[in-house]
């Protein structure tokens, strides 16, 4: 197939992540991906800085990922897991719940982050309905989160990114609270968790759970907060009986500086869920984790099952994937190579600040944000971008970086350096 060919059937039949059918918004067709690179069908190369959205931690087609993979291709790709285990997902769960806070026990397997939102949300409701509260069917959760595209997940998501008002009648109607004020490495004041503790305590009733994004908020607006205001938060769950739920899907395995974001705050969630990162990228597979509290009493309580099984649950090449990355991450120096990799942000980024067109630059981890007063016209800066050699994709005000954590500094500083020379040519 041409290139004519493949876009103009791109064009005709396929939707893309937030697009419409009708878009003249350019697409740009990869023929392979190796390291940090993604190689277009043309022939340009494009260093990734983007990790397709979290997840390529070790950069493309890394040979033992790949490998691993071809092994557990000869043995099975997925059998059912109703009735049925296998050694992959033994040994991921044993290793989850290793890593993650010792109360985590109980592993949930899923297709992708937002279904693993779903299980989480709908693991909370049977809770309670477990504990004879049946009353407790609703969320707390925090503007300016993004927690995913189905509707439960949607509900918690922020309300105005969320589009709440386009599905309004159909949308649960959930509780919100400003997001937080205090930045990370700030202490978090009374007047800073006042709105939350008071809608907790007002509505503690009605309320299953708490849920947010730990320290990073993504997709909602690349924010990041004070762990302080994140340990108050457990400690007003505790004190008023409501579970709390850390998305860690975009956070998790060591983007933050942190292998969780929850352990800035010291904190052990009720429920977590993982995702992006878990498999380095190569497959769909989320997990839903909960205490043994919360996964004894679905199970001893009414119905006795928690209702909840995918298909593709702990799909076999999935869970393999997510173990070889594992291998690949705890065997590497990834503290080092995270402050290496936020350093270098944090110095390739300090010249956007005094531009014009820049609201505010942070870093945390290896995650480097360039605020903009304005939102980006993608039809503009997309080509920009690409014709640099680099794959950075901005959304509204947001021109950020999170690239594999195997980047090199020379291929790093190329990145660094596109933002600054084509956010300089930004007006304000
Ligand atoms: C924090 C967070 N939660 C949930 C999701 C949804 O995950 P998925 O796109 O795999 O459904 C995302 C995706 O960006 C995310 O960043």
């Amino acid at each position: 197939m041409t290139d004519d060919q493949l876009l103009g059937l791109d064009k005709a039949h396929i939707w893309h992540p937030y697009s419409a059918m009708t878009s003249d918004t350019p697409v740009y067709p990869v023929a392979s991906a190796d390291g940090v690179r993604l190689k277009l069908t043309d022939g340009r190369e494009l260093i990734d800085g983007m990790s397709s959205w979290w997840c390529a931690i070790h950069g493309y087609n890394h040979p033992q990922m790949n490998s691993a993979l071809e092994a557990q291709l000869q043995k099975m790709s997925h059998v059912m897991f109703g009735g049925l285990t296998h050694q992959p997902a033994v040994e991921l769960a044993a290793q989850l719940v290793a890593l993650t806070p010792e109360a985590l026990q109980s592993v949930f397997f899923s297709d992708s982050g937002s279904v693993s939102i779903e299980v989480a949300m709908k693991m909370a409701i049977q809770y309670w309905h477990a504990k004879e509260q049946p009353n407790k069917q609703l969320f707390l959760s925090i503007r300016n989160g993004y927690h995913g595209d189905t509707f439960a997940a949607m509900s918690v998501s922020d309300p105005v990114t969320g589009m709440h008002s386009l599905f309004s009648d159909t949308l649960t109607k959930q509780y919100f609270v400003d997001a937080p004020g205090c930045r990370f490495g700030d202490l978090c004041t009374d007047e800073d968790i006042a709105e939350f503790e008071q809608t907790l305590r007002a509505e503690k009733d009605h309320i299953a759970a708490v849920i947010m994004e730990p320290i990073v908020q993504g997709a909602g607006g690349m924010r990041f907060y004070s762990a302080e205001y994140l340990r108050r938060v457990r400690e007003l769950c505790e004190q008023h009986h409501v579970l709390l739920i850390l998305d860690e899907i975009a956070t998790g395995f060591g983007r933050t500086g942190k292998l969780f974001a929850c352990e800035y705050a010291d904190i052990t969630p009720d429920i977590m869920c993982v995702g992006k990162a878990l498999t380095g990228g190569y497959m769909s597979l989320a997990a839903t984790l909960t205490s043994k509290d919360v996964s004894d009493t679905i199970s001893q309580g009414d119905p006795g099952v928690f209702m909840h099984g995918p298909t593709f649950m702990a799909n076999p090449l999935a869970c393999t994937a997510a173990l070889a990355s594992l291998k690949l991450l705890l065997a590497s120096p990834w503290q080092s190579e995270i402050s290496r990799i936020e350093q270098q942000l944090k110095t390739g980024l300090e010249p956007c600040r005094t531009m014009p067109a820049v609201q505010d630059v942070r870093v945390l981890g290896a995650i480097g944000v360039v605020e903009l007063k304005n939102p980006v016209d993608m039809a503009v800066i997309q080509p920009l971008f690409v014709d640099a050699g680099v794959w950075i994709r901005p959304f509204g005000k947001l021109v950020y970086l999170m690239p594999p954590f195997i980047i090199e500094n020379k291929d790093l500083e190329k990145l660094t350096s596109a933002v600054v020379d084509i956010v300089s040519k930004l007006a304000s």
